[in-house]
Parts: C-alpha cells; sequence; structure tokens
C-alpha cells in the first residue's frame, strides 16, 4: 500500500514557518529568468481568460508575478498561516484555503492554474489526484502550468527555515509526470528542464510543465 503524505503534517509545516518562508521567497522570480520566461509564457497563453488560480500559492510570490502582467489572479493554499502572509504582503489579491486534492470548484469553472512547487509534498498516487482535480475544473481549453524538482528519490527534512519539523520533499521523473497528465486527459504537454540557479535556490534539477484541457 502507498503511504499518502498526511496534510495536517503538510499544513502544520506551512502553519510553522510562514513568516521565514515570506521573507525567504518573496520576489524570488526577480532572480530566476526562466521563471520570468515561462509566465510569460504563461500569460500571453491566458490573455483575457478567466478566473485564473495559483495553486498552493504559499506567500503568493507568483500570484503577484502575474497580477503584475495583466492576469486576475487568486491564490489557494492548505496553510491559514501562509495565507496570512499572502493577504498581508499583496493587499489586494483574493486568497482563500483550499485543497488541491479535493477541490470545492464545479466542473469546468477555471480558465487557467499555475501550481508552483505545491505537489513538493505529494506520493506519486497524489500527483495522479491533482492531476486529475485540476482537470476537473479547468474549463475545456484550460491551460495549466506547474513545477517540481526532477529527479527519483524522497529527502526526508528535520530542519527547515531554522525550525524543527518532520516532512518529506518529493521528487518526480519527467515521464511520471507525462504521464500523470497523459493519463488524466490533458493534451499539448510541454515539459522543460532546467538547471538549478547556484546560489539563488536549492540545488536540485526543475521543471516546468505545461498542459491544456483539449478544447476551444
Ligand atoms: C513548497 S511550497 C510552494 C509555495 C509557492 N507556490 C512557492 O513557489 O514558493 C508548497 C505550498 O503548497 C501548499 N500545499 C501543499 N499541499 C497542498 C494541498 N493539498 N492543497 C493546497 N495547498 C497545498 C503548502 O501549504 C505550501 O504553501
Amino acid at each position: 500500500m502507498i503511504m499518502e503524505q498526511d496534510l495536517n503534517k503538510v499544513e502544520h509545516l506551512y502553519d510553522t514557518v510562514a513568516k521565514k518562508y515570506a521573507e525567504t521567497f518573496s520576489g524570488e522570480h526577480e532572480k530566476k529568468p526562466k521563471d520570468q520566461e515561462i509566465l510569460h509564457r504563461f500569460s500571453i497563453k491566458i490573455g483575457d481568460r478567466r478566473p485564473i488560480w495559483d495553486f498552493g500559492c504559499g506567500p503568493g510570490q507568483t500570484t503577484e508575478y502575474l497580477k503584475n502582467l495583466g492576469i486576475e489572479i487568486s491564490g489557494l493554499d492548505l496553510s491559514e498561516k501562509i495565507l496570512e502572509q499572502a493577504r498581508t504582503i499583496h493587499p489586494g489579491i483574493h486568497f482563500q484555503k483550499g485543497n488541491i486534492l479535493e477541490f470545492e470548484f464545479d466542473n469546468d469553472s477555471i480558465a487557467g492554474a499555475v501550481a508552483f512547487y505545491a505537489i513538493v509534498h505529494f506520493t506519486e498516487e497524489q500527483v495522479k489526484i491533482a492531476c486529475r482535480e485540476v482537470y476537473r475544473v479547468l474549463k475545456p481549453g484550460g491551460i495549466f502550468l506547474f513545477t517540481y524538482h526532477i529527479g527519483k528519490e524522497t529527502i526526508h527534512v528535520e530542519e527547515f527555515l531554522g525550525k524543527k519539523i518532520d516532512i518529506d520533499f518529493m521528487f518526480f521523473t519527467t515521464d511520471f509526470i507525462f504521464s500523470c497528465l497523459n493519463d488524466s486527459g490533458f493534451e499539448k504537454i510541454e515539459i522543460i528542464e532546467r538547471e538549478p540557479y547556484p546560489g539563488v535556490e536549492y540545488e536540485s534539477r526543475r521543471a516546468y510543465a505545461f498542459a491544456k484541457k483539449p478544447g476551444l
């Protein structure tokens, strides 16, 4: 039986590190040219379609980046404390609590979604559920962009941002991510891999995955 990462543990982790996480990662896209290029591409694909969501938004750095590109966007996260940080830093953006594995959104109700490193604590089974959930809530033609750490390993972490914690960080192969998206029904799947930016971020290889729900 596959052990599922306990979402209460994930929520507790981000509640615990919320302030430090916000201080550390706010504005991070300024130091990552590939993030900027990909987010620009997403904003062009989206155009004036709405609504757009940032799932697992954390303190809202990606939400804000897209808002500054002219996208009306809201953020969703599991952790109430990290949402408090997001609301304080970005008072003009709507943020709400929710679970990517079980959205409260209707079928075919969202035009586009991003999820930057929101799947880092998911088991493979949970990634499959997340892909199916995002597919369900996207409108036909809706665009999904998300990022992940490339690899096969699971890293158990007991200290993060100066706090004692107990959590697993999961890495995924691009073949696995491709098949999750494909099996969920997505088309036009494009996965762009890159090397880490030394001194800027944890030194893992990263990937950006674009996928489209068939339709207009
Ligand atoms: C590594 S952080 C990424 C945050 C932000 N997107 C970033 O790039 O820094 C993972 C975020 O996903 C959220 N998260 C994890 N599992 C989630 C779930 N099932 N539903 C909604 N949010 C979730 C966490 O609370 C956390 O804020």
